[in-house]
């Protein structure tokens, strides 16, 4: 257990008063974790006190005072899935899904993700920073706070490598956290037409190594989707990863059920990404390794897809559920985390409280930083966001205009619009 000092309002940076919270503390039974009517206090950027209203006098309170005006306190948001940078986008292709030639197709013939690493590889990291900041900020304008971006259109070690600096320039530029994730699996790249073990082995001996040696990532995600890799080595993929230090995530059963959950499982892997197809018996085995399912609902309705992933039987199995924007410029071209919230609610039956937990607590949790983000409790990263609602559940509800009033991150008050 560790012991602090209790931190006094008086103490504190700064006091928001005269708010309600939706803490997402585990400890509190409601599913929002509420709060009402009370003071929240920083200091040295982190959540130092919680305290009711009814205790709160002007004697008590520090110079710097916001009133929320009985307005809600969320974390901040976390969007745990995003190919945020890219090269150019693929508005051709979808005009060609909507006249009916299938994405597999079209991906067969050189498009998809392939032409998208055509894209990436000739961009330097200027025009991938210049592109991608547009999305990020959208993202940012919803209140999210900490977003996951993957690499994953470079194919090789030195656009991986590009991609996952872009990354990292992101986080410095922007007022963001990013936490950068090696995506790698996705696809076969040209040059090793034929040669598909001789690519694994440059993932596990050039790629995962170099990445774990810069310290560019802070997890593998390995897609199990891509019938151009076999069970095997994917299995080789996530053992590179494990021996380099680095915790794994997965792309899997989105299309066709592939078994990948259960591997990653096995693995121990800290999240299983989009799931539509999951077995039972998958589940089971995510419930037993601690894997958080990350539903993705931007791309099943992109993609026209008709199997939910089986929300039921993960709230069974008591996996804590993540949405995320899966932010690409094929299959989901839609950099809004509350339209995720609200198709999570309507496409898969979420609960609004659900919707919002999955892009705060679970979230964190699929990232692995749920000891520091995710939740308002003393102690946290004092990342969140004030929001002039009557009720948490319309985050969920309705869309259009964003009722954000202000994001705060590491205790500091950053402008809405960057
Ligand atoms: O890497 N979640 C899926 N993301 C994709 C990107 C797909 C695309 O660019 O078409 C992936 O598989
Ligand atoms: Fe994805």
């Amino acid at each position: 257990m560790t012991m602090h000092r209790v931190i006094q309002l008086k103490e504190c940076d700064r006091v928001w008063i005269n708010v309600n919270l939706a803490t997402f503390d585990p400890a509190l039974s409601d599913p929002y974790g509420s709060i009402h009517r009370c003071a929240l206090g920083i200091h040295n950027g982190k959540i130092a006190r919680i305290e009711s209203m009814a205790s709160v006098t002007a004697t008590r309170l520090p110079f710097d005072v916001t009133d929320g005006h009985n307005g809600w306190l969320t974390p901040g948001l976390i969007d745990c899935h995003t190919h945020l940078i890219f090269g150019g986008h693929r508005a051709q292709e979808f005009e060609l899904r909507l006249k009916g030639v299938p994405y597999e197709q079209i991906a067969a013939q050189g498009g998809g993700i392939l032409a998208t690493a055509r894209a990436t590889r000739v961009r330097s990291k200027e025009q991938l920073i210049k592109s991608a900041l547009p999305r990020l900020k959208a993202l940012t304008a919803e209140g999210v706070t900490l977003v996951e971006i993957k690499s994953g259109y470079g194919l090789n070690l030195v656009d991986e490598i590009k991609m996952l600096e872009v990354a990292r320039e992101l986080n410095n530029r922007h007022t963001v956290k990013v936490i950068n994730t090696l995506l790698v699996a996705s696809a076969l790249p040209p040059e090793f037409a034929g040669r598909t073990d001789e690519y694994v082995d440059m993932i596990c001996q050039k790629l995962i190594p170099e990445v774990a040696e810069k310290k560019l990532a802070a997890a593998v995600d390995i897609h199990c989707e891509n019938a151009a890799f076999t069970m095997a080595h994917r299995a080789r993929i996530f053992q590179s990863a494990i021996d380099h230090g680095l915790p794994t995530k997965c792309h899997t059963e989105q299309f066709s059920e592939s078994g990948g959950a259960s591997l990653a499982a096995h693995m121990n892997a800290l999240s299983c990404d989009h799931l539509q197809h999951i077995t039972e018996q998958s589940i089971a085995d995510m419930a037993e390794s601690g894997s958080i399912a990350v539903l993705l609902p931007g791309s099943y309705y992109f993609m026209r897809c008709q199997t939910p992933p089986p929300v039921e039987r993960l709230r069974q199995y008591q996996i804590p559920i993540a949405l995320a924007t899966d932010t690409n410029p094929g299959t989901s071209p839609l950099a809004s985390i509350r339209l995720m919230m609200n198709m999570g609610c309507i496409f898969f039956q979420l609960t609004p409280a659900e919707a919002l937990a999955g892009v705060t607590i679970n979230a964190a949790r699929a990232l692995g930083v749920s000891d520091q983000y995710g939740s308002l409790e003393e102690g946290k990263a004092a990342d969140f966001c004030l929001w002039d609602i009557d009720h948490p559940n319309e985050l969920a509800y309705q869309l259009g205009h964003c009722p954000l009033q202000q994001r705060i991150i590491d205790g500091q008050i950053v402008d809405t619009n960057q």
